[in-house]
């Protein structure tokens, strides 16, 4: 089987190639990547040698780049996104042209080539923003209602992917799921930036009152997730993928910032309340017992224990973050907290 996948030096993308490579060490996977500020080919040291693993640097919005890179692909597991919301409400363009124009030339290429699937990484936040007022949670059924710009260009392009099933009859599957967490993470996500910057003695910058809630997947559930779906799932079929069990309630950010200040020995004045993000979603939450009832698939990892792992991860990875922190990502990071 050969996989063609898109983002894989992000985050997420990077930990499915490790995660697949170990589990299917007989696949090959092609890595298509055009390494923006998030993508990382030192998260991949592991496989870089691995005789099934090759590397292609290319735009996904490039025709040419994605018709040489994808000839011979049996599936397409596409990740690759803009994919953080406040760098989203500085510079919509950008969001709209990878994450919306980029899938319709991927749709495009995997029609000519006649792949098998066209597996698409996609977002709850394409669903909008839940109240904190009752225990409501998106599923599959959940209308579309995005309200920043990221997920908006989400939403497109899962619109696209439909699109492309319904008047072409591309074989595909979705996902949309909720926030990850875990190696790898570029430290602009709150859980990664508030490690971060803890271990370096600054505060963790809070958003507006801090009682946003968020669906924690721990990144591992999310890939074994994408495998299954790639395994048994239905073609056309959209599957919704969350990491917290109902046992756990919401947890909002200042509940996630103190249990990283508690694992790091810092007090609460290491947390600092700044200026909201404008249309700022209130609440996600995950019903996720269609994976689990058709595909057999449910979280594995605990939130506090796999909290409590990824900053060990972090504080036994310091050269990996620190290198990201010493480069561009501090121009960024002067832009969005100080006018905070
Ligand atoms: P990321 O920002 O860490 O990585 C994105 C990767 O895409 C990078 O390696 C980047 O170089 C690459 N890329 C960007 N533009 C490209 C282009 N034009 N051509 C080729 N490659 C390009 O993102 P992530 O957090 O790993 O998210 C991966 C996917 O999962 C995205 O589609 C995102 O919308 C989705 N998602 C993420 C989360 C989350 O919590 N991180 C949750 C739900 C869905
Ligand atoms: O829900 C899935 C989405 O999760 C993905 O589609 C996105 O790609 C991913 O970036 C993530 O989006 P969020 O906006 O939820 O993640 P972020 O880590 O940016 O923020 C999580 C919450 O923490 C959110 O309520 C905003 C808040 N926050 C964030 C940062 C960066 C803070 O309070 N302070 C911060 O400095």
């Amino acid at each position: 089987m050969k996989l063609f996948v898109t983002g894989g030096a992000g985050f997420i993308g990077s930990n499915f190639v490790l995660y697949w490579l170990r589990q299917h060490p007989n696949d090959q996977i092609i890595n298509f990547d055009k390494l923006t500020y998030a993508g990382n080919l030192a998260n991949l040291t592991e496989v870089e040698h691995h005789d099934n693993y090759h590397f292609v640097k290319g735009d996904i919005c490039s025709v040419s780049d994605v018709e040489k890179a994808m000839e011979g692909a049996d599936i397409v597991v596409h990740f690759a996104a803009e994919s953080h919301v406040d760098r989203s409400i500085m510079n919509p363009s950008d969001f709209v042209e990878t994450n919306v124009a980029g899938t319709q030339v991927l749709l495009d290429v995997a029609l000519k080539y006649r792949v098998k699937r066209f597996h698409h990484v996609s977002t709850d936040e394409v669903f909008g923003a839940l109240s904190l007022d009752n225990s409501t949670k998106f599923n599959e059924a959940t209308s579309y209602n995005p309200h920043s710009p990221y997920s908006a260009s989400k939403a497109g392009s899962d619109h696209l992917v439909r699109a492309y099933a319904d008047t072409y009859e591309l074989p595909i599957t979705i996902t949309n799921c909720s926030n990850n967490f875990g190696p790898y993470q570029f430290p602009e996500k709150l859980i990664p930036l508030a490690i971060t910057n803890l271990i370096e003695d600054k505060k963790v910058p809070v958003y507006g009152d801090g009682l946003y809630v968020r669906d924690w997947l721990y990144v591992e559930d999310h890939c074994r997730a994408i495998e299954r779906v790639l395994q048994d799932g239905k073609i056309g079929e959209t599957y919704c993928v969350g990491g917290l069990r109902p046992e756990h309630g919401d947890i909002n950010n200042l509940d996630v910032a103190k249990k990283i200040l508690s694992l790091l020995g810092k007090d609460e004045s290491y947390l600092e309340y700044v200026k909201d993000r404008p249309g700022h979603d209130r609440r996600y939450a995950i019903d996720w017992s269609k994976i689990k009832n058709e595909l057999g698939w449910e979280p594995q990892y605990d939130f506090d224990e796999w909290l409590t792992k990824t900053v060990e991860w972090y504080k036994s990875h310091e050269g990996w973050w620190r290198a990201i922190k010493n480069g561009s990502y501090k121009d960024y990071y002067d832009k969005q907290y100080s006018q905070r």
